[in-house]
């Protein structure tokens, strides 16, 4: 998978890239990660990529020109399957549409700064507007970071223990169950007896259980699903 990411900020964005499972993903060219910096594509000596709102109001948006220049300079290389715009007005990301896309070839992921980006950057361009939840980050840099994580995991190959993603709180809708390592047995806490039992079907029941105890409490919400 190739992900392009447009951003005022690249040097934000470096470190998750450079450690742990989406350094792992690059190194064993599951994943390729370039960044495109706006101001490259920007107007004059100042290499300007934002201007005043039409009608007025506190804060800049980030214009059309620079971002098209990028995009249009991307496209002529490749096809994209999907172009996405991270800012806070758009659906919540979830696990299903890290799924999604993690089955993709080529996508963009346009970060918005500022008060965002001009409309019509939207309706040309974007495919897919995400959010990584309720509330307003100063860039769309870190929630790139976020997408990207929860996407390249599920690459094929990826993850060292192939079934463990299939085992994450989501995958199913539920909240995972508790997890218990040694000690048995910590200040009087112990850990439940069946963990300990070698029968793997009580197991797999008591998790299944744990989970929808979970899911219960915390987020109701994913059982109406
Ligand atoms: N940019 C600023 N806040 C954001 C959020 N919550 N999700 C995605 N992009 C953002």
């Amino acid at each position: 998978m190739r992900i392009d990411i447009i951003t005022v900020e690249p040097d934000l964005l470096r470190s998750p890239f450079e450690n742990s499972m989406m350094k792992r993903a690059i190194d064993k060219n599951l994943a390729e990660v370039y960044f495109h910096n706006l101001r490259e594509f920007g107007f004059g000596n100042y290499r300007q990529i934002d201007d005043y709102q039409f009608g007025g109001g506190a804060g800049m948006v980030l214009m059309i020109e620079p971002i098209a220049k990028c995009i249009e300079k991307l496209k002529a290389d490749r096809e994209y399957d999907e172009i996405i715009y991270m800012t806070p007005d758009a659906k919540t990301l979830n696990q299903a549409t890290a799924n999604h896309l993690s089955l993709k070839k080529n996508i963009i992921i346009l970060t918005g700064h500022y008060k965002g980006v001009d409309q019509r950057v939207r309706d040309k361009y974007i495919t897919k507007e995400i959010s990584i939840g309720d509330y307003v980050l100063t860039g769309g840099e870190l929630a790139a970071a976020v997408l990207c994580d929860a996407v390249i995991r599920l690459i094929p190959g990826v993850l060292g223990d192939e079934t463990s993603a299939l085992t994450d709180s989501f995958q199913d809708n539920l909240l995972s169950p508790p997890v218990y390592t040694r000690p048995s047995e910590y200040e009087g806490m112990k850990v439940p007896e069946v963990l300990l039992s070698g029968n793997f079907p009580k197991i797999e029941a008591w998790r299944t259980e744990k989970a929808y105890e979970r899911t219960e409490q915390i987020r109701p919400d994913l059982l109406d699903d």
